[in-house]
């Protein structure tokens, strides 16, 4: 295939990407999306298979190898599980281009300075993707402690690491074919493979999310550098599209948290339970049965509920699902209140709702629910804790203040699904299970709702 036509698909590629990505952005077309970008990837691998002078037995080989690995562990993976996936894509992304720029430096050293620039950035950040991508799966997977790793003079040693880094890296691009150039080159592989450690393990493991959009981001910078070392453009404009989207998406997350970006790298964030017990709010709490809860819902009009990360712990989706029609079959109008990081990964909630087929219709966003939430009959908080804490809008003392809430403590009467009074991701206890109209329905929330569904089939 001449240079032209590869270029001439390339392009097609580079467009089905960008509208695989823009249709990502809504849950209807999200599946349709996803298959239009590996339908662009399909055509940038055969196009680029067609170019001359390659060895098809080694990359036949490894295919076949990948395709079996990511088939197995595609099947095999609970949605759960979903961000440490990812982690590792990012870190095997990140480690590709860090080899790829390897390869092509060691095969030609005389590399103009440009060359040697980006050689240097796709080999650093990919090292940096790869090692901080095995500290987040490590820490998501509980292969390594979640609690955020610091320790004194943590900054500056990290500080000292880039600083380092950096003044190999110009000693590269001045001269890279000289007797030094390979040991530099060696030297910066090694600082960003350590860096990845050094800079994700002060992190705490609920952040990590965040941290695994931010590597996203990174892969993809690391991709388009090695797009440019190797000259192939389909890498440098999906490098770049991944680049952008994994930075924007971290934006998203941190700003739903209230959050500065710095916050979550450099805070420290979960290296202790930030609250002793006893501290926070106390009182008395109003203990719910099946049955009660059975004549509150029975009665409501409207009922909004609220899924939280400990609806993904229980697989609580699909009964869920079986309550709602229940309760529309009584006459309530029901809805599902989706807060932007209920759950542990962007979409959390959205996922395993319409894994149980729930109508987009009935989703609301916090944002489209909170002013009307004094007419709301009941809120039933499934899993969630953080995202319906009235401390974040109350108490300028609590480490969430300021984050975005659902506003469920101004419902008629909320009821709250959880096994105990332990708090949430972010250690602190809930005012609202003090609340007069709060009832706590305590147990596993599947079984908690299996045992409603029951209530409402009894009274048939
Ligand atoms: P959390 O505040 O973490 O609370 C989850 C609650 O679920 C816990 O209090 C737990 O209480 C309960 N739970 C666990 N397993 C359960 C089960 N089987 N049945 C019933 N309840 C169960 O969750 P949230 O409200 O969804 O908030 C998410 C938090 O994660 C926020 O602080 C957010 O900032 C953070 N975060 C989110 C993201 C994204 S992108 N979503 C990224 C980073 C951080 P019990 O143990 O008492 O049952």
């Amino acid at each position: 295939m001449s240079p032209v036509a590869i270029n001439f698909v390339y392009i097609v590629s580079a467009a089905l990407f960008i509208f695989g990505l823009k249709m990502l952005s809504s849950p209807s077309t999200a599946r349709r999306g996803n298959l239009l970008s590996a339908l662009g990837m399909l055509l940038a691998i055969i196009a680029t298979l067609l170019a001359s002078g390659l060895s098809y037995g080694w990359i036949m080989l490894g295919m076949g190898i990948g395709t079996i690995i990511g088939l197995v562990s595609a099947y095999k993976v609970e949605m759960t599980q979903m961000p440490e996936m990812v982690a590792l894509f990012n870190g095997f992304g990140g480690i590709s281009s860090l080899l790829l720029a390897w390869a092509e430096y060691h095969q030609h050293p005389q590399v103009s300075t440009f060359i040697a620039i980006v050689a240097f950035l796709s080999a650093f950040i990919g090292g940096v993707t790869f090692t901080g991508s095995m500290v987040a799966f490590g820490k998501l997977s509980g292969k390594i402690t979640q609690k955020a790793v610091v320790f004194k003079g943590q900054h500056l040693i990290n500080g000292a690491i880039l600083v380092t880094a950096l003044l190999a890296a110009a000693l590269f691009a001045l001269s890279p074919a000289n007797g030094w150039g390979y040991t530099l080159f060696i030297l910066i592989v090694l600082v960003a493979l350590g860096f990845g450690v050094t800079s994700t393990l002060p992190i705490g493991g609920a952040d990590m999310p965040v941290v695994i959009s931010l590597l996203n981001s990174y892969s993809g910078l690391a991709a388009c550098a090695a797009g440019f070392v190797i000259s192939n453009n389909i890498l440098i404009v999906a490098g770049a599209l991944v680049g952008a989207s994994g930075i924007i998406l971290t934006n998203i997350m941190c700003k739903a948290m209230n959050r500065s970006l710095a916050n979550v790298l450099f805070s420290g964030f979960g290296s202790a339970v930030t609250v002793a017990e006893g501290d926070g709010p106390q009182g008395e709490v109003r203990p719910a049965s099946a049955e009660d809860v059975y004549y509150i819902l029975e009665a409501a009009d409207s009922v909004v509920f609220v899924p939280g990360y400990g609806l993904a712990v229980a697989q609580a989706q699909h009964v869920v699902k079986e309550l709602g029609d229940l309760l529309e079959a009584n006459g309530t109008e029901v809805s599902y209140a989706i807060h932007p990081v209920a759950g542990r990964m962007p979409g959390h909630m959205n996922v395993l709702l319409a894994e149980a087929n729930v109508p987009y219709d009935q989703l609301v966003e916090m944002d489209e629910i909170n002013p009307r939430m004094d007419s709301v009959d009941v809120c039933v908080v499934i899993g969630a804790n953080d995202v319906v804490n009235p401390a974040a809008i109350e108490d300028e003392n609590s480490p969430i203040y300021g984050m975005p809430i659902i506003e469920t403590f101004k419902a008629k009467t909320v009821i709250v699904l959880k096994r105990s009074m332990n708090p949430g991701f972010a250690g602190i206890q809930n005012a609202l299970f003090f609340r007069p109209n709060t009832r706590m329905y305590f147990g596993d929330a599947k079984a908690s709702i299996q045992a409603l569904i029951a209530e409402f089939k009894d009274a048939e």
